[in-house]
């Protein structure tokens, strides 16, 4: 299956037409190639399938009016406008279509089509003498030509006993449709659009001599991860990675670094930014003098002398940097609920995720890992999972934070 959708968020609106039963089977379609699923529909849309059912297949709310105070205060149709990704409209009727192309905002579907600034792709249906009327065309073309994506409709017999283009594509090729219209390292719109992010990702390196170093297991996967999903909600992403083999994720801008102390020029050299993200495993501590020539065994032990390493993330958040918010890691064996929450308040952070680390699914090395993230008035649990799941899921919380 296509990763195209992987992590979008849909905004389905289903517009009133028979062919809106269909609408449900595209949910469950949508979220098994990974996407989020908002369901909005018209007044049209009720009459033939019920929000409850919606609400039941999408996990989420089904919003139906723009005058739900409840709704509103939960989520407002212009948060939920910004919130999308894509915009889904399907069954796009006749008349959906005509207010689409006109700007028209008389109700909660074309308001949000209005709102958003994420791209809009509509499947119509209707009945096939609307279809060819030469006022729907003359609507396509407007809408086509500002960017909207059109699919379907299928040719076939329809509702009324006629045959004819109007049915609507079937909720696979809908999907493939969609897919197909994402770019692969697209960034979706999102909280972090236009915002600068930093991020700390990977061990450091402390030389000993020429050939020899102090390193940690840290394998940079996770804040990779999270670089990767800042970037595809349109943050500007800068990554500073200590030494790892990995590949740069599309769209973001990469500074090499392999000490504690080039890590903190560089973080620093990468400012201003709105946020920092420091997921970085900075080593503690660091040869006094690396030895200018390779250390030779002539005694039977060796002491090394080693001094504290600047801490990187508390002095960002300690700085006088315009940050909105500053994110750390905290990589706990034991008590990771008391140290993390420790770490929060002494290194005065918005957020810290507690990483878990030492279990046997999971951890430094490992694709998967179970984290918790804490904030001053709450806490997150995210259980073990793919770290770009988990990644996907700590900018949706960053961005959650942000708003807060
Ligand atoms: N960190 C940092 N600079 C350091 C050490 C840590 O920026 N010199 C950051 C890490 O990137 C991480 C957070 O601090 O976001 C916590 O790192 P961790 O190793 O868990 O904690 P420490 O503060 O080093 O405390 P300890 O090792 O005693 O648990």
């Amino acid at each position: 299956m296509s990763q195209a959708l992987k992590g979008q968020r849909i905004l389905l609106c289903v517009g009133g037409g028979i062919a809106a039963y269909k609408s449900l089977e595209l949910v469950r379609r949508l979220r098994d190639a990974g996407a989020q699923v908002q369901v909005a529909m018209t007044a049209g849309a009720q009459q033939f399938v019920t929000a409850l059912s919606f609400q039941a297949l999408s996990g989420q709310p089904t919003r139906t009016s723009l005058w739900d105070s409840a709704a509103e205060a939960a989520m407002g149709h212009i948060e939920l406008a910004r919130w999308a990704s894509r915009v889904l409209i399907a069954p796009a009727t006749a008349d959906l279509l005509a207010h689409l192309a006109h700007g028209l905002a008389d109700d909660l579907v074309t308001t949000l089509a209005l709102a958003t600034t994420a791209p809009i792709s509509v499947c119509p249906a209707m009945n096939h003498i609307m279809w060819k009327h030469p006022a729907t065309q003359a609507n396509l073309a407007t809408l086509r030509a500002r960017g909207v994506q059109v699919i379907g409709p299928e040719d076939g017999p329809l509702a009324e006993g006629e045959s004819g283009p109007g049915r609507l594509s079937q909720p696979d090729a809908i999907v493939a449709a969609l897919a197909g219209a994402v770019p692969a390292d697209a960034p979706v719109q999102g909280p972090l659009a236009g915002l600068h992010v930093v991020v700390s990702a990977g061990p450091t390196y402390e030389d000993l001599d020429p050939v020899r170093y102090l390193g940690n297991r840290s394998s940079g996967k996770m804040g990779f991860a999270v670089a990767q999903a800042a970037a595809r909600r349109g943050a500007a992403v800068t990554l500073v990675a200590g030494p790892v083999t990995l590949e740069t994720p599309p769209g973001v801008t990469r500074v090499d670094v392999r000490s504690a102390a080039q890590m903190r020029a560089a973080v620093f050299g990468a400012f201003p930014a709105d946020i920092y993200i420091g997921a970085a495993a900075v080593a503690d501590y660091t040869p006094r003098m690396p030895a200018p020539n390779k250390i030779k065994k002539s005694s039977e032990s060796l002491a090394l002398d080693l001094v504290r390493t600047p801490d990187i993330l508390a002095e960002v958040a300690a700085s006088e940097q315009p940050l909105k918010l500053v994110v750390g890691f905290a990589a706990e064996t034991e008590n990771v609920a008391e140290y993390a929450r420790g770490k929060l308040i002494a290194k005065r952070l918005d957020l810290i995720v507690a990483n878990r680390v030492g279990i046997p699914d999971g951890g430094f090395e490992s694709d998967r890992n179970a984290m918790t993230a804490f904030w001053k008035e709450g806490q997150r649990e995210f259980p073990c999972a793919p770290k770009t799941e988990l990644a996907e899921a700590l900018v949706e919380l960053i961005g959650e934070r942000l708003r807060a």
